[in-house]
């Protein structure tokens, strides 16, 4: 089985479209969105998503499959979990079963159990309600059996969904902990479990800060704070859409405490803040990433070395079926290990791409041999040949210039620009700023061309980027991993050049490293 995508420029329409993604994890020819089960086994990342196994748009929601090595080279395997005349399967998580708590394997064969969102359809005596399910594999998830006594945990409710589960280790024994939404009522309720089958109420959290769309999708985790594991906090993740920062779709995050049974979150900012105060926005709260296309997040089961490794789903509800790609529609973010650090005095997420040896199995790597300094100007510092994908890390020392930043020209068959997408640091706002608004094809639906951006601090007057240019995303992690941008752009198929650009003064490009693949 070979681990490697090809890359298909194909068209929709007899519209010429980008080449398909080389470092992101796109379905054959069909649609997927959210990440589900992601489990590590044996050295393999699995990674079953919300898969439409008959088009390009969603629908027929059913489990497909994919594995890796690393992460970032996939193999598609036939779809999982189906849907069939009584339900969809929605999104949820998987848990290997190592003690078969649930009986649905054997002491020597543990089974992988998969928690799923029964979807119910017209036509099913349950249907119009939510509830949550069990299938369960016996082959490292290749092939899955729903369990005859679904659904498992139901409150009769029409938005009860997307289950995570993970095992808990309390002082006084263990057991599984499920997180769930109630979509509609912006809250993430709580259970617990002894064998994955009968679920007991804990709590609930919310609604609490985004509450502008439904909730989708918790995730809850330990981590330690800036590597210490004397203090370990817990994320509690929640996706929201609509109502995000950047409009459409969109993942915020709490941190706090859990005890076994409650979260609680450290910092919670009133709605309604005492008179005088002014109410918070948006932007006071805690984001998963500031763009436009980093949806559903969630982590891994049983990662190597207790990592805590995420996927989230590339596109925003907004305009993710009419994205011009075809015949796949819709690409998974690369993965990114997440850490907890100490920053302005309270703990947030720290966030990398996990992009294993890319330079020496399969890139190019090229280097800047000495600082490049501009002042009001633009001036190329690499160009790439078409097809290839660009890992750029780059270093700047802020001068005098009011914006600086980097251009990504898209360039036709005899060099012409035929679009950009621009990154700019507003040195007075404090702001990092992707704006596609003249990248590509932005015009196939009003809500895609937009400008995004995170507040971003300078250490030392250095601005650090990490920025991946893939055929249909970039994605920026910026003051290595304090804050990230995440965007679609389809460029027409094409090479790519990087400007370095000064507005209002000078700037300095200290290091740049651009590694090409493709
Ligand atoms: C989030 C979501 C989930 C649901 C799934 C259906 O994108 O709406 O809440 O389980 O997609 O495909």
């Amino acid at each position: 089985m070979t681990e490697t995508q090809t890359l298909s420029g194909t068209a929709v329409d007899g519209q010429p479209v980008p080449g398909r993604p080389v470092l992101h994890y796109t379905a054959k020819n069909t649609w997927l969105n959210d990440p589900n089960g992601l489990v590590f086994s044996e050295g393999t990342y699995h990674l079953f998503y919300q898969n439409n196994p008959h088009g390009n748009v969603w629908g027929n929601m059913s489990w497909g499959h994919a594995t890796s090595r690393n992460l970032v080279s996939w193999a598609e395997h036939p779809v999982a979990i189906a849907a069939d005349a009584d339900e969809d399967v929605f999104s949820g998580s998987i848990v290997i079963d190592t003690a078969n708590t649930s009986g649905l394997g054997t002491a020597d064969a543990p089974p992988w159990v998969a928690v799923y969102t029964s979807a119910y359809k017209e036509g099913s005596p349950r249907a119009g309600t939510q509830a949550q399910s069990l299938a369960y594999s016996a082959d490292q998830g290749m092939t899955w059996t729903k369990f005859a006594g679904n659904p498992v945990l139901s409150r009769s409710t029409a938005n009860f969904r997307d289950p995570k589960v993970f095992w808990y280790d309390g002082d006084r024994g263990g057991y599984w902990v499920m997180v769930a939404v109630e979509a509609h009522d912006h809250t993430v309720l709580l259970y617990r479990s002894g064998n994955l089958r009968e679920w007991e109420y804990l709590s609930e959290f919310g609604p609490a800060h985004a509450t502008g769309g439904e909730w989708e999708c918790p995730d809850l985790f330990a981590l330690p704070v800036d590597g210490n594991a004397g203090m370990v906090k817990w994320v509690l993740t929640v996706n929201i859409n609509p109502g995000a920062v950047a409009g459409g779709s969109g993942g915020q995050y709490f941190i706090g405490e859990f005890d076994g049974v409650r979260f609680t979150a450290d910092h919670l900012l009133a709605a309604a803040p005492a008179p005088g105060a002014s109410a918070p926005t948006l932007r006071d709260y805690q984001w998963l990433d500031w763009g436009r296309d980093y949806y559903a997040a969630v982590s891994f089961s049983n990662a190597p070395d207790n990592r805590r490794i995420v996927i989230g789903w590339m596109s925003n509800w907004d305009y993710a079926n009419q994205t011009p790609t075809g015949p796949w529609r819709s690409a998974m973010s690369l993965a990114r290990e997440l850490s907890l650090a100490m920053v302005g005095g309270r703990p947030q997420l720290i966030q990398k791409p996990v992009l294993p040896d890319l330079a020496e199995s399969q890139g190019r790597v090229f280097g800047l041999a000495t600082a490049v300094t501009v002042e009001d100007s633009s001036r190329p510092v690499h160009s790439s040949s078409s097809g290839e994908a660009l890992i750029i890390r780059a270093e700047f020392l802020a001068g005098t210039a009011r914006r600086f930043g980097l251009d990504f020209r898209e360039t036709g068959p005899a060099g012409e620009v035929t679009g950009q997408t621009t990154l700019r640091y507003d040195a007075a706002g404090g702001d990092l700023a992707v704006d596609r608004t003249g990248s590509g094809n932005a015009g196939f639906h009003p809500l895609f061309p937009s400008v995004e951006s995170c507040p971003v601090t300078l250490r030392d007057g250095v601005l650090a980027l990490e920025i991946v240019l893939d055929h249909c995303s970039v994605e920026v992690f910026a003051q290595h991993g304090e804050s990230t941008i995440t965007d679609l752009v389809f460029p027409a198929p094409g090479g790519r050049t990087v400007c370095l650009v000064a507005d209002g003064g000078d700037v300095t490009l200290s290091k740049l490293s651009v590694v090409a693949i493709g």
